[in-house]
């Protein structure tokens, strides 16, 4: 038994030397079986995430950490430290609770301790979550079901890879209505098998749990990490995002906004990818400043909740945004002196 282990570590060390981009991924991945999730277990509006769980990158629960969530996305995606660091922190900043570093990727859960309440989860409308999203539904239009898998919408988004030589490349993600522009790019630059680069259905419908089901609908599955699939070749940075969002954005150019409860009420975000602003330096700080902006909105009163949180914020970004890309200084102090 023991003798058999070492045999197969030993083999997969040795595929490891002739494919480099495999590095913690063995095939058969023996340490990440596909589980479905329990009764208990909590799942969400991500699919990358998700699939995670499904494989116990992050824990089966859907109650991850910061730590977790950063190692994850470098050992199964080959998300660059800098963008893994981004997302993670965003998301435990705004939806989960900066002292333990813990969050739920689903709902909201008494897992997860808050510094006043509990935190929403990744489910939580307008925090990390916004709408235009590819297949889930817009908060306000569905009675604040933004985070189930809505097969209908699949099926448009099936519909553009389908004019498009079958591929979810980033001109059919171009030609289907969203805003989600960073996590458009995820389909093409981080679902494809490493080896052919290529976004096809068999990979991209594994990873959103879309299921053909006849008629041309589609139904939800659990997420799933394809069989003998290998992550892409080189790190998926903060710079690749920015490039990526540009092409989207100049392909058909749309505002940024959002619905605000009622059918046809879309507002404007005063936050546009203005002409001065489509530089990679000026994308990336574009990025920051709406990150940033999610929390102010009750900083007038200096409420000590979302002062930490923004310190929290600021304390692990400026870090990556500031000296690499130029983004003005956030530091609170400023923040506070801009507000006053
Ligand atoms: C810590 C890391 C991450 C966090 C906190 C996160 C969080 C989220 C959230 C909250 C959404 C919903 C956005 C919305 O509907 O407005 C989302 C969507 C999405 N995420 Fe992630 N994500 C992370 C990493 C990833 C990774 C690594 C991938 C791909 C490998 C990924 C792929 C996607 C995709 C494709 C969507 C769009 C789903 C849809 O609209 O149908 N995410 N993510
Ligand atoms: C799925 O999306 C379509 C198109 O937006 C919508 O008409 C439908 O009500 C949604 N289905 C569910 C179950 O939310
Ligand atoms: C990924 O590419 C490798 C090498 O070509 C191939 O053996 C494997 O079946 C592919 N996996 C998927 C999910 O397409």
């Amino acid at each position: 038994m023991i003798s058999s282990i070492v045999f197969i570590l030993v083999l997969s060390v040795h595929q490891c030397d002739s494919y480099p981009y495999l590095a913690s991924k063995l095939q058969p991945d023996i340490f990440h079986p596909f589980q479905e999730p329990g009764p208990n277990d909590i799942r969400g509006p991500c699919p990358g995430l998700n699939a995670a769980a499904n494989h116990g990158f992050i824990s089966r629960s859907g109650i991850t950490t910061l730590a977790e969530l950063v190692q994850m996305q470098q050992d199964l995606y080959n998300v660059g430290l800098d963008l893994a660091i981004v997302l993670a922190t965003v998301g435990v900043a705004l939806d989960g609770d900066i002292l333990t570093g813990k969050l739920s990727i689903g709902k909201e859960s008494s897992a997860v301790p808050g510094l006043l309440r509990t935190p929403g989860g990744l489910n939580a409308h307008n925090k990390f979550e916004g709408d235009t999203s590819l297949t889930r539904n817009d908060y306000y239009l569905a009675d604040g079901d933004n985070f189930r898998f809505n097969g209908t919408l699949y099926g448009m988004m099936y519909a553009e890879a389908q004019k498009n030589n079958g591929l979810y490349s980033w001109k059919a993600m171009a030609d289907y209505p969203l805003l989600l522009y960073g996590a458009a790019t995820f389909l093409y630059e981080l679902f494809p098998n490493g080896t052919d680069k290529l976004p096809t259905e068999k990979v991209i419908s594994s990873f959103f749990g879309a299921k053909q089901t006849g008629n041309g609908k589609w139904a939800a599955t659990p997420e799933r990490i394809p069989s003998n699939w290998y992550k892409r070749e080189t790190p998926y940075t903060l710079v690749d995002v920015a490039v990526e969002i540009l092409k989207l954005y100049l392909e058909h150019i749309a505002l940024f906004g959002g619905n605000t409860g009622r059918p046809n009420s879309f507002i404007l975000n005063p936050l546009q990818l203005t002409l001065d602003k489509q530089t990679v330096n000026g994308i990336l700080c574009f990025l920051y400043q709406t990150i940033l902006s999610v929390v102010p909105s009750q900083i007038e009163t200096l409420v000590t909740t979302p002062l930490a949180i923004l310190n929290y914020l600021t304390a692990n970004l400026d870090p990556i945004f500031g000296p690499q890309f130029g983004c003005p200084s956030t530091s609170l102090d400023q923040i506070v002196a801009k507000k006053q």
